[in-house]
């Protein structure tokens, strides 16, 4: 096509979109990009030293249209410690522009490329060490419209997944530098879209209306796992696979390589909260591959009743049942540090899953035993939870939870231990437990 005019790109911040581009003609596109590092949240209390494209993880969102001649400009700001440079997948051209755009702090570089492939391609940083550099926060996504556009749809929104490896595990909190032992051994903390965990729950959730078309550009930076993306809840009518121009229909889920895209599209027909996961699920549940999206609108039970009974079933009796638990040896713990170190463990291989690795539970779900007046009050009670299961409305730091906790089979000693651990941690305020009083309260 022929270049007619120039002009300045709109780039957006996740999880926006830049809108459709409405031309008549190729143009010369002009893109300024600049590197920002700076230290933002990765989860509650967790902060870490990103390298962002353009202040954000993932990087703003660049929108092209197939012909268009882009200009781009890569801008290093002066503050910043390290040089960069940038490989755009949608370049035809050596190291995808990587070649053209080293840049020292408080430098700028230049290229152009002529967006040739239509399709949705992830951009990266690859200065060496180029997996340290995607994996401190530099990537992002770049649409290139094909030349008749896509077609229109209500909603659009910008999710990037990706992990983080942090020299202490997930949720220790403070200022976690990277790990590049844990990196190479693809042994993530944190596997997130757009940047941090809950960066798209509860207030930031994204939104739609019951009926809407509504597609999603999905990236994933790695820098090392395939994602295995899924909408609880959602079918994807139409997905162009691994961002291409070939489209698959009716799909659960789709794969999305490190450092490959897809765009999904579906219709919300029922209302309600839809979670996007990362369905390799304890990346989901125990690293923060959650994010919500909200739907509004009108019930229609002719596609989803919701409940319809809840009664009594009770095959064995009216004792909570038990999970079933492989037995370990636990050594006696002679000093309260002790106890606190053994009780971590169990906490970590029993506890966590539902309670979280930093305690703060899963809103609605599971309590936090963090900072928990129902425990700080009084911990019979949660030694009671423990030893005999805890079920029935109970209110925890303000809020109602009526879910079943199963009462877990481990000693005196192991439970003395584990609250032990969790009351001289999380914000609890101390205090021992030993198996004497686990015994009391188990009679
Ligand atoms: C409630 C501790 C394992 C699910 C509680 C409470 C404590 C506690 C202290 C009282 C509320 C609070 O302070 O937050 C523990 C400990 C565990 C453990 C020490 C490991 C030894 C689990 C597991 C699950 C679970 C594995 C999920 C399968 C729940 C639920 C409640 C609860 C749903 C609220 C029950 C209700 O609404 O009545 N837990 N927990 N807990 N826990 Fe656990
Ligand atoms: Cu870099």
């Amino acid at each position: 096509a022929e270049i007619v005019g120039e002009q300045q790109a709109k780039l957006t911040l996740p999880p926006e979109v830049p809108p459709p581009i409405e031309r008549e003609d190729a143009t010369k596109l002009i893109v300024d990009l600049e590197v920002v590092e700076k230290e933002m949240r990765l989860a509650d209390g967790v902060e870490y030293t990103m390298w962002t494209f353009g202040g954000s993880v993932p990087g703003k969102f660049i929108r092209v249209r197939e012909g268009d001649m882009v200009e781009f400009h890569l801008k290093n700001h002066p503050d910043n410690k390290l040089p960069h440079n940038i490989d755009l997948h949608a370049v035809n051209g050596p190291g995808g522009g990587a070649e053209s755009t080293f840049t020292a702090p408080g430098r700028e570089t230049v290229f152009s490329f002529r967006a040739l492939n239509p399709g949705l391609y992830v951009y990266h940083c690859a200065t060496a060490p180029v997996g340290m550099h995607i994996a401190n926060g530099m990537y992002g996504l770049i649409l290139v419209e094909p030349w008749e556009g896509l077609p229109e749809v209500d909603k659009e929104y910008y999710v990037m997944q990706s992990e983080f490896y942090t020299e202490g595990g997930y949720g220790e909190r403070g200022l976690q530098p990277f790990d590049m032992d844990k990196a190479i051994e693809e042994d993530a903390d944190y596997v997130v879209f757009n940047g941090a965990v809950g960066s798209m729950m509860n207030k930031n959730a994204i939104t739609a209306q019951k009926g809407d078309n509504v597609r999603l550009f999905v990236g994933n930076g790695g820098p090392n796992l395939t994602s295995s993306f899924h909408v609880i809840g959602e079918i994807f009518d139409k997905v162009h696979y691994e961002g291409g121009s070939r489209v698959q229909e009716n799909v659960q889920t789709t794969s999305v390589p490190a450092g490959g895209a897809a765009m999904v599209e579906f219709i919300t027909e029922v209302p309600g909260n839809y979670i996007l996961v990362d369905h390799a699920i304890f990346r989901a549940f125990n690293k923060g591959a959650l994010a919500t999206l909200a739907v509004s609108g009108e019930e229609d039970e002719n596609i989803y009743t919701g409940q319809q009974l809840d009664r009594v079933y009770q095959p064995e009796g009216g004792a909570i049942q038990e999970l079933p638990q492989e037995k370990r040896a636990i050594p006696t713990a002679s000093t309260t540090e002790e106890r606190i170190e053994f009780g971590r463990e169990t906490y970590m291989s029993v506890c966590q899953a539902c309670h979280m690795a930093d305690g703060s539970g899963i809103e609605g779900a599971f309590p936090p035993v963090a900072e928990s007046d129902y425990l700080n009050e009084d911990p019979d009670r949660a030694i009671s939870a423990v030893v005999h299961g805890l079920q029935g409305e109970i209110t925890v730091n303000g809020e109602t939870y009526n879910g079943v906790m199963p009462r877990q089979n481990l000693t005196n000693e192991e439970v003395a231990n584990v609250i032990t651990f969790i009351l001289n941690n999380f914000g609890n305020e101390g205090g021992e437990v030993t198996p004497e009083q686990v015994e009391r309260v188990r009679q």
